[in-house]
Order: C-alpha cells, then sequence, then structure tokens
C-alpha cells in the first residue's frame, strides 16, 4: 500500500477568499496547498474593474503576509473579472494583457452568493466573449439557469442544453471552464467537447450526495451551489475526476460564510473545504483506485489548460489519521469546514 505520495506543487482553479476579516482567516489554508489560484470576484460590490482586482489581489497579499510564514511566500493570486451586463471588451482585454485579469467569471444573474449583479444575457455579451476567444482569455461559467420554474436539481443540466451548447458553437475557439460540475449531464458533456472546453470538480461533489444535506435534519454545511445531486451523478463526476482526462481539474469552490449565515433559516450556499482540500481529494483518488492520475489533475491540467507553466516544487501527502476541527477561527469569526468532527487517513505533511 502507498503511505506517501509526493506531488508537483497543485493550484486551485476556484477559490472564494473574502474580503477583510475572513480573507485573513482564510487565506493561509489555500496558500499552505496550493502555489496560485483562480481568485473569485463575487464580493460586494463585485470585482469588475482593473483597480478593483490589483487591490483585492493586494489585500490577499498583505493577508499572507500578516498571517502566515516562509512557507506561504510563493501563493500568486490570479484575478479574475465578474462580467456584468456592462462589461467591457477594451477594458477587460487591457487588464488581461497586463496580467491582472487572468479570466472572466459569467454568474448568471440571481445563481448565487453575490450574483445580483450577474449577466441577464450572456449572448448580449458576444463582443466581449468574441474578444476573449480571439486574446485566448478564459470564460470560466458558473453554469446553472436561475429560472425559478426550472427545478434546482435540474438547473445545471438544463444550462448545458440551452446555454452551453450555443455558446460552444458560436465561440467555437473560446476557453470555457465549466465550474464545479455536479451532474452525469455535465460530465459528458465536458468530456466530449472539444479541447477548449474544460470543467473544474470540488472535493464535495465527489464526496457527498444530495442525502448529506438532509441526514437526520437539515444540514446547511452540505449546502452549496451547484446543489449536491442524487447518488449516480455523484458517481459520474467522480468516475471523470479519476479518468486521467485533461479536461477535468481541481477547483475547490472553497467558499467560507460565518457559522452565523449558514445555521440560519435561510443558510447560505457554499462549504468551506480549503483547510483539508487535499487530503479530501486523495481520499477520493485512493478509493478509486487512480494514486497515479492524481498528480495530473491536482497540479497539470488546470495549468495546461490555462496556458500557464506548471510550478516547481512538490507538496507531500502522508497516510495517517488527522481529525478535522469542529470550526476555524474564534467566537468572533467562526466557521465550519468540510468534514468537521471526521477523522481523515492522509496529511500533508510538507
Ligand atoms: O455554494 C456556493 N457558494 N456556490 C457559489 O457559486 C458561490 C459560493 C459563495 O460565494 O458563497
Ligand atoms: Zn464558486
Amino acid at each position: 500500500m502507498t503511505d506517501r505520495i509526493t506531488i508537483r506543487r497543485p493550484d486551485d482553479w476556484h477559490v472564494h477568499l473574502r474580503d477583510g476579516a475572513m480573507l485573513e482567516l482564510v487565506a493561509a489554508h489555500t496558500a499552505r496547498q496550493f502555489a496560485r489560484a483562480i481568485i473569485m470576484p463575487n464580493l460586494t460590490p463585485p470585482v469588475t474593474t482593473a483597480d478593483a482586482a490589483r487591490a483585492y489581489r493586494d489585500r490577499i497579499l498583505t493577508a499572507l503576509s500578516a498571517n502566515s510564514g516562509p512557507a506561504d511566500a510563493g501563493f500568486t493570486p490570479l484575478m479574475t473579472c465578474y462580467l456584468t451586463d456592462q462589461a467591457d471588451a477594451d477594458a477587460i482585454a487591457a487588464a488581461h494583457a497586463e496580467g491582472v485579469f487572468t479570466a472572466c467569471k459569467l454568474y448568471p444573474a440571481h445563481a448565487t452568493t453575490n450574483s445580483a449583479h450577474g449577466v441577464t444575457d450572456i449572448f448580449a455579451l458576444a463582443p466581449v466573449l468574441e474578444r476573449m476567444q480571439a486574446i485566448g482569455m478564459p470564460l470560466l461559467i458558473h453554469g446553472e439557469v436561475t429560472d425559478r420554474d426550472i427545478d434546482i436539481f435540474d438547473r445545471e443540466a438544463v444550462f448545458i442544453d440551452r446555454i452551453l451548447r450555443r455558446l460552444v458553437s458560436d465561440f467555437p475557439a473560446l476557453k470555457i471552464v465549466m465550474e464545479h460540475i455536479t451532474t452525469a449531464e455535465a460530465a459528458q458533456y465536458v468530456a466530449e467537447a472539444p479541447a477548449n472546453v474544460a470543467a473544474t470538480i470540488t472535493p464535495q461533489h465527489l464526496l457527498i450526495n444530495r442525502n448529506a444535506i438532509f441526514d437526520g435534519g437539515l444540514r446547511p454545511h452540505a449546502y452549496c451551489l451547484p446543489v449536491a445531486k442524487r447518488e449516480t451523478h455523484r458517481l459520474a463526476v467522480r468516475q471523470a475526476a479519476v479518468s486521467g482526462s485533461p479536461k477535468f481539474f481541481l477547483g475547490t469552490d472553497s467558499a467560507p460564510h460565518v457559522v452565523e449565515a449558514k445555521e440560519s433559516s435561510c443558510g447560505c450556499a457554499g462549504i468551506f473545504n480549503a483547510p483539508f482540500a487535499l487530503e479530501s481529494y486523495l481520499r477520493v483518488f485512493d478509493e478509486e483506485g487512480a494514486l497515479d492520475r492524481f498528480e495530473a489533475f491536482t497540479s497539470e491540467n488546470g495549468a495546461r489548460f490555462y496556458g500557464l507553466p506548471l510550478n516547481e516544487g512538490t507538496v507531500t501527502l502522508k497516510r495517517t489519521e488527522v481529525r478535522v476541527p469542529d470550526r476555524i477561527g474564534d467566537d468572533a469569526l467562526s466557521v465550519v469546514p468540510f468534514h468537521a468532527g471526521e477523522t481523515l487517513g492522509w496529511r500533508m505533511v510538507d
């Protein structure tokens, strides 16, 4: 049995680091495990300009230097532009050329946390998408329709049929990442799509199905968007992750909310998985007998898709028991992590 695994330093291609005190609490967890991360722009107000992205990047780096040791010195936040109906192709292209924006994030309006300013009609943004296609700038999609008459468990599959197929055909060279896929439909669509279409996969969608949200009572810490689906979908997403296909890569969608915002009559969507993200993913690859494919998923496929160099350096995980704390933070600001109270079988050691 393999008891240690050393991989090239990985990247997180989808994370929410928030701002202010929450940023200070969570950023070091991501920087400890990952060399780079795609930073989601759904702040209040959203990150829509190069100036806002530069300032946010500085706040992230300041939070890290205040809080963490030298091991985190190499962390690079990759910033994204939150698309709105007013998005401007010239401004976005200029910020991309300057290295400020790595990608653009498409939130359909009202799809999820802080998406009220999101896009109402993606096809009205054709000039922006054409420019992104021309300059090789990836479009990162929260792929759910928001129509209230569509069942919440069907929103991703309907998005693929109504929106994604047309996007891929109208912009055949646009790099598209279908973020946090949760369904067999998405896994199959992406696997069969052209090479410029890829997907990120979260640990929770590999490890829980929708029963987890209702396990003996309402479980707000198992609630995220897209919501976990039935078991057949979890198994399909797992197969995609461990398949070895270069189209699937790590994106945690770590999305911390203070405990009071989760344990509420209207709890926020989001699972905070950053503290043990690699351990979560490794459990899946281990259970699937796919340890030999772990490194491509964590450290190669995403960088290659984005056209970025692979990281130098390594991280090592050891087979050993580790208990996940019930809370991260203190009384003033406390977040319940994914796997809270559970014992995991792998631990990142250096
Ligand atoms: O569960 C989620 N939480 N899904 C998202 O798309 C957004 C995220 C957040 O920002 O809280
Ligand atoms: Zn997200």
